[in-house]
């Protein structure tokens, strides 16, 4: 019953096996990313083109190997369509979002 009220809220995305959304980029990305950490790091945060820019900046000071411009730019493109900041927050959608102020929307 959870897992059909989840599909019914979020259609499941076409994920490669390594657990990335399917792209001709999530190759370059699996490699360039997966080499120290699980890809669900990433597929955990939600960040506009800056944010992740800055990611890759401390995954520099981390050990990471700069990277060449062009695959910056295509991990940076791939970041940013699937990974780009949530267009909409679920629970604002609600009419229970903010309970602290509206305990029950049927209230007046
Ligand atoms: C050289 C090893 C290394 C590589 C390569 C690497 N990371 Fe990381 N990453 C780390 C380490 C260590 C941490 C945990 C420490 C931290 O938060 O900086 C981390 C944490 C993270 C986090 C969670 C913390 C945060 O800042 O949000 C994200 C997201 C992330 N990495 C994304 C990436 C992406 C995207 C790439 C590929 C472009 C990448 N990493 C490549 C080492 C690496």
């Amino acid at each position: 019953m959870a897992a059909a009220w989840m599909w019914a809220e979020e259609p499941p995305r076409a994920v490669t096996p390594w657990g990335l959304p399917a792209d001709p980029a999530a190759s370059l990305v699996a490699t360039t990313c997966g080499s120290c950490h699980s890809p669900y790091l990433i597929t955990h945060h939600h960040r506009d083109r800056s944010g992740w820019e800055k990611t890759l900046v401390k995954m520099q000071a981390n050990g990471m190997t700069p990277l060449p411009e062009s695959f910056q730019e295509q991990v940076l493109d791939y970041l940013v369509r699937h990974q780009g900041p949530l267009e909409r927050q679920h629970p604002v959608d609600s009419p229970w979002a903010q309970p602290a102020f509206h305990a029950n929307p049927l209230w007046p």
